[in-house]
């Protein structure tokens, strides 16, 4: 049986198809949310839809196989259509953090390719302010070790990601700095001195680029615009 939460997001990734249209090319996210959108995208490719997407992490290139979605290369378009994607935490401002599945560079580019983003999320990620889930930064292999240095001298705890007892490697070969914050009172200043850290590759802060996020709750959803 599905657990509550597996219900809204299941509700809210099938419910962001609706944003699609034939001919569209899609920036198609990461993430257990993302997952039912695309079952349900791959149901309609097979009765006629014609779609393309670009996927921003090998799990959802994966999926998009596995369900029929047609893809395409990013280096073969220049403008997405629209981008669905899941998130770990959204402000009241629109603003994310993600990467909790570790694809944040990938999906910050998908994402900022795309006319129309959608973040799709069910409403325990929804937070006053962001910082309760660590930012996940992606930081090159080599000395690591002096990057999450300098990143404490920020002010963070870092602490590498490790998936199944071994260090998680991303889809780009690097690793993640899981980022605990104690407060994040301003993620624009925080983003722009974690990407000055020599050895960070990205952050996970999402800011000012999402258009809409439908949140799924105990009785139906919410569509924030
Ligand atoms: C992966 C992500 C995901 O979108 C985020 O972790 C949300 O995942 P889920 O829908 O499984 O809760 O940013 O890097």
């Amino acid at each position: 049986m599905m657990s509550d939460v597996d219900l809204k997001k299941k509700a809210v990734g099938e419910k962001a198809v609706e944003y699609i249209q034939d001919g569209m090319t899609i920036g198609l996210g990461s993430g257990s949310t993302v997952y039912w959108m695309m079952k349900k995208l791959g149901a309609l490719v097979s009765t006629g839809l014609n779609v393309r997407g670009v996927p921003s992490s090998l799990r959802t290139e994966k999926w998009a196989k596995e369900f029929g979605i047609p893809l395409v290369y990013f280096s073969e378009v220049s403008r997405l259509d629209v981008s669905i994607d899941g998130a770990d935490e959204v402000d009241r401002n629109f603003n994310l953090v993600k990467g909790g599945g570790g694809s944040l560079l990938r999906e910050k580019l998908v994402n900022d390719a795309a006319d129309k983003r959608i973040i799709v999320v069910d409403d325990s990620k929804r937070v006053q302010q962001l910082g309760a889930f660590p930012v996940p930064v992606e930081v090159v292999q080599f000395g690591w070790e002096n990057t999450a240095k300098k990143l404490v001298s920020i002010g963070c705890e870092p602490a590498l990601r490790f998936v199944d007892g071994e260090r998680f490697v991303s889809n780009n070969g690097n690793y993640i700095l899981d980022c605990q914050f104690s407060n994040i009172s301003d993620p624009f200043t925080l983003h722009e001195q974690i990407k000055r850290t020599l050895g960070v590759v990205e952050t996970g802060l999402f800011l000012n680029m999402t258009e809409t996020i439908i949140v799924g709750e105990e009785e139906g959803m919410t569509i924030l615009k």
